[in-house]
């Protein structure tokens, strides 16, 4: 027998994203997103849907960039804070203790405890229900150089559906 389900919970786990927006010497802000994927590799573009009423979707509007930094296991806890708490109430970079270091091009700073970093400029957005999907090119790629190298294995950052976000939250987020 089968039963109807939530059907978010069928697409999980997936990979953890950290996105930062803003401007590094203004308000920046960091958003956790799952809801993100290469979708060219010629030109090089990344989709990622942010919730309408999210503070980052207002931030990534008016500067028309973002950055999607990737996040290890360890971060896990700091994640899940940035999922569940908004810009629109707290600094999340002061709260979480994760450091804004300024971007190679971008106004809007990178996380320094991730390990890779993709530096992106809005090229063109879509309405998609409740979010806005945003499609940056990606402008400057760079990683932890031992990364790369394979001189340091990580844990990339993956979880299970966070059913707290989506049953206790505005649905429009
Ligand atoms: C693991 C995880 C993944 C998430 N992925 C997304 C996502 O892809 N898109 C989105 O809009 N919200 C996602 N969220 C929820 C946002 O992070 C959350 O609504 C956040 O509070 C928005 O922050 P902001 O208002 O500061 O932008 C996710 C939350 C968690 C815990």
């Amino acid at each position: 027998m089968k039963t109807d389900v939530e059907y978010l919970q069928f697409m999980w786990p997936m990979r953890h994203f950290l996105i930062s927006c803003g401007d590094i010497d203004d308000k920046s802000n960091i958003i956790a997103a799952s809801f993100c994927m290469p979708v060219s590799k010629e030109p090089p573009l990344i989709a990622c849907a942010i919730g309408k009423k999210a503070y980052s979707s207002e931030l990534i509007e008016s500067t028309k960039e973002f950055i999607v930094n990737v996040p290890t296991k360890e971060l896990q806890a700091k994640i899940y804070y940035c999922g569940y708490h908004s810009g629109h109430e707290v600094d999340k970079f002061k709260e979480t203790g994760l450091t804004p270091k300024p971007a190679r091009k971008l106004r809007a700073p990178i996380i320094e405890e991730c390990v890779a970093h993709m530096e992106c400029k809005v090229v063109q957005k879509f309405e998609t229900g409740d979010k806005n999907l945003f499609v940056g090119e990606v402008i400057e790629a760079y990683a932890d150089e031992k990364v790369v190298k394979g001189e340091k294995k990580i844990e990339y950052a993956v979880g299970d559906f966070p059913s707290k976000v989506y049953d206790t939250r505005s649905k429009n987020l």
